[in-house]
């Protein structure tokens, strides 16, 4: 499969009253064509900067130090804002936030916000662009949907707020979908249904997803590659059974096997010891190390590179480097 988007070596840091936050550390990810690729880890590990990132979006005291996004080759990083708008938001690359009150404006009604997406990303006419619409709503399951194009956000609840996003996203035909923990304000059923429309989508358009999740069952039922984030860094990347069946870096490990089923959601988690540090003043080093049982000197020293364990297998970790 053709690389689709590499990130690499991205450093993002957020100047704070407190001090510098060092949110991203050199973080390097590779997605393919077609595929969907999870990332997960504990929340404050830097998933959602990662999308906001790709796509251009981070907050004004957010700084880009180091590093490329290379989609279909091009540096999106070198990209100004109109060309981002124009060129790459929506038709190429969208993404679903988790909270859909961030997306939704509430002075238009879902008809106009939802007309407006498709204008950037489509030339399709007047009609077709309404019947285009109302299908992407149906397929979330959304009743009346006649009805509801007229309504005004604040109308809506939130799950229906949420799956107005998801339509109006899909909609655009984007190539690649980041949907940052989407499915977070649906109920059981409307989760199951939105995880049906992606894979429907998969098989009709060959969709590439990043999916930031915290939510191991969801992972283990559509993702096909894995990349685990710790402070600011990935740490595994793997195929999903290498991940699940043989996964090397303590920090997966645990994330694993501390959970009693695929059900058990991350934040659910007890048994790893300490948390999250705080990304002012990082651990220098492997930045696990405070927290890892196989820690030893060169750990708080020096930052363990990414090595491939096999052709769809990367670790950091000094204690799996192979001599
Ligand atoms: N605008 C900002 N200013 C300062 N720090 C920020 C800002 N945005 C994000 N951060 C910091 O960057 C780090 C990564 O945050 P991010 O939101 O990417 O975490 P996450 O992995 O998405 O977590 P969650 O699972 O809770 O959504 C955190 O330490 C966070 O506090
Ligand atoms: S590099 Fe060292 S501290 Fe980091 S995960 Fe590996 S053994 Fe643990
Ligand atoms: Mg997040």
């Amino acid at each position: 499969m053709e690389t689709l988007l590499e990130i690499k070596d991205l450093k993002v840091s957020f100047d704070t009253e407190e001090g510098k936050v060092e949110a991203l550390d050199g973080v390097n990810l590779k997605v393919k064509e077609g595929e969907f690729h999870a990332l997960i880890g504990e929340t404050g590990c830097g998933k959602t900067v990662t999308g906001l990132t790709i796509l251009g979006l981070l907050d004004n005291n957010a700084k880009i130090e180091k590093g490329q996004v290379l989609y279909k080759g091009i540096d999106l990083l070198k990209l100004n804002e109109k060309q981002l708008q124009q060129q790459i938001r929506g038709k190429e690359i969208a993404m679903i936030f988790q909270d859909p009150s961030t997306s939704l404006d509430p002075i238009f009604t879902i008809k106009e916000q939802m007309f407006e997406a498709l204008d950037n990303n489509s030339d399709l006419t007047e009609e077709k662009k309404l019947n285009l619409i109302i299908e992407e709503l149906k397929k979330v399951k959304l009743p009346d949907v006649e009805e509801l194009l007229e309504k005004y956000p604040h109308q809506l609840s939130g799950g229906m707020k949420q799956r107005v996003m998801i339509a109006m996203m899909l909609s655009c035909r984007p190539s690649l979908l980041i949907a940052d923990e989407p499915t977070t304000a649906l109920d059981v059923s409307t989760q199951a249904q939105f995880l049906k429309v992606l894979e429907d989508l998969r098989k009709e358009t060959k969709i590439t997803a990043i999916y930031i999740t915290h939510n191991l069952a969801v992972v283990s039922e559509i993702c096909d590659t894995v990349s685990v984030m710790y402070a600011g860094r990935i740490v595994e990347t793997a195929s999903l059974r290498e991940i699940f069946k043989n996964p090397q870096h303590p920090y997966t490990y645990k994330l694993l096997h501390s959970v009693l089923g695929v059900e058990t959601k991350i934040e659910e988690l007890q048994e790893i010891p300490g948390s999250v540090p705080r990304l002012i003043n990082p651990p220098s080093g492997c930045r696990f190390h405070p927290r890892c049982e196989e820690a030893d000197e060169i750990c708080k020293i020096e930052v363990p590179r990414m090595v491939e364990i096999s052709s769809e297998h990367f670790v950091a970790c000094h204690k799996r480097v192979i001599e």
